[in-house]
């Protein structure tokens, strides 16, 4: 019986919705857990391999120079799922961001305030082998492989803890709204809808400027091997100068290919715009966002109504 027990979590590994040791990290309520590195399994460190090794040509052709960089710094395995503690000896000392792993959905607030205090919560499952292309949840492949070499990047760190003030400003805000109480978690809806379709735009869907030449340093590109390559060469992709007005109008579907991206011209505009979008939030201007995905939920609400700004 104990093979047998030893054989499933074998080869169930820590696959993505199909994680027993993550099933019962959320049963249990926790957020932030540890990384069982025993439990992957061979085919999860296969998946691992696959993906690593056909996108490595398609990110020296797309990605942002920076992004590769943070490649070479943190030297990212491509014959193993990379233990976060390895990641972070190399990543801590170059910008003072940490990964930490966690157990799956991390509530809005709590998502950007880690930002602020430069922690990057970070998926430890990884994707079914069977679906090496898309999944919609993100895995450790997107969350490592696709974010963290760009967290080695002092200015892009940077502009990730400017965001989480900007939530940070948000709560305050929220907390202190007096009047109609519907009205005020309509306004707080909509600004967290402008922070999430801002952040989407950017960290997980940017290009950039490079010379001549766009660059992907938006993670969602950077960790699909086809989406990297569709969001440059492609005539269905409308690629525009990033417009703060636009962007935090602009309702996005995470099922498809993204038909419009956002281009900014290097990473100091990346964080004058995050600038932009605190003077704005405190102007009211995102009170009233368009309506549209992303859907913010009650417990994305209450982390920003509760989060303890002491
Ligand atoms: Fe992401």
């Amino acid at each position: 019986m104990k093979v047998n027990a030893a054989m499933t979590t074998q080869t169930i590994g820590l696959t993505t919705t199909k994680a027993p040791f993550i099933e019962s990290a959320q049963a249990a309520g926790q957020v932030f857990i540890h990384q069982p590195y025993e439990l992957y399994s061979e085919e999860n460190q296969e998946t691992w391999r696959q993906l690593y090794a056909r996108i490595l040509p398609r990110w020296q052709r797309y990605a942002h120079p920076k992004f590769m960089e943070g490649v070479g710094n943190l030297a990212l395995p491509g014959d193993r799922i990379p233990r976060l503690d390895d990641i972070n000896k190399f990543l801590s000392p170059l910008s003072g961001f940490v990964s930490k792993a966690v157990a799956g959905y991390v509530p809005a607030y709590v998502f950007f305030d880690c930002l602020r205090t430069r922690n990057f919560p970070t998926t430890i499952t990884i994707r079914d082998s069977a679906t090496l292309d898309y999944l919609p949840e993100p895995d450790i492949f997107h969350d490592v492989a696709g974010h963290v070499p760009m967290h080695t990047d002092r200015q892009f760190s940077d502009v990730l803890v400017r965001f989480g003030q900007v939530a940070r400003f948000a709560a305050q805000r929220a907390q202190e709204m007096r009047g109609d109480r519907h009205e005020q978690l309509q306004r707080l809806e909509s600004n967290i809808r402008a922070m999430a379709r801002f952040f989407w735009f950017t960290v997980e869907f940017g290009l950039m400027r490079f010379g001549s030449e766009l660059k992907v340093y938006g993670s969602g590109l950077l960790s699909s091997y086809s989406e990297i390559a569709h969001c440059i060469d492609s005539d269905l992709v409308q690629r525009h100068p990033l417009q703060l007005e636009w962007v935090v109008n602009q309702y996005f579907e995470i099922d498809h290919f993204q038909e419009l991206l956002f281009i900014v011209d290097s990473f100091d505009h990346l964080f004058s715009l995050v600038d932009q979008l605190e003077l704005w939030l405190g102007q009211g201007r995102l009170d009233n966002v368009s309506r549209g995905e992303p859907v913010i939920n009650e417990t994305d609400l209450n982390s920003f109504l509760l989060a303890d700004l002491g």
